[in-house]
């Protein structure tokens, strides 16, 4: 069916200059991208993006991290999007990642790893409201 999946492109390789390469990897997959928008988060905003880890070890180095430059936040529509983009990306640890993901391509560490896609419908659901107003996505299906 067709889904739709929050992608973050993270400080780490918006430092890289390499977002037009992820979205290429997007486009190429059959993903679109119907909304998108680059923001410096605040620490409540990331703080309340990743609410659900708020009792790990890594919560305040994530929630620095993510604060610590922009980061590009993008809707991706398409058939299976959140799995496919899952796929694209590789494993959260970088040295996990399958050769030829984005992960393993352009990250350095599990923390900057680059991207953050929806792991889930429900998370994809929360994570694309919390970032975007529905007349900020545009559908193209
Ligand atoms: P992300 O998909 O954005 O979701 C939470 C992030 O926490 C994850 O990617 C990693 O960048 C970061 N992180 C740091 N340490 C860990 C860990 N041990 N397990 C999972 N995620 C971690």
């Amino acid at each position: 069916a067709t889904e739709r999946t929050l992608s973050i492109i993270k400080p780490d390789a918006v430092a890289k200059n390499v977002i037009g390469d992820i979205y290429s990897r997007f486009e190429k997959a059959g993903l679109q991208i119907v909304g998108a928008k680059m923001l410096h988060l605040s620490k409540e905003q990331a703080e309340g993006f990743y609410a659900e880890h708020k009792e790990r070890g890594f919560f305040a180095d994530l929630v620095s991290f993510m604060t610590s430059g922009p980061v590009m936040v993008q809707v991706l529509e398409g058939e299976g999007a959140i799995a496919k983009n899952r796929e694209l990306m590789g494993a959260t640890n970088p040295k996990e990642a399958a050769p030829g993901t984005i992960r393993a391509d352009f990250a350095s560490s599990i923390d900057a790893n680059a991207v953050h896609g929806s792991d889930a419908p429900e998370s994809a659901a929360r994570e694309i409201d919390y970032f975007f107003k529905d007349d900020e996505l545009c559908s193209r299906s």
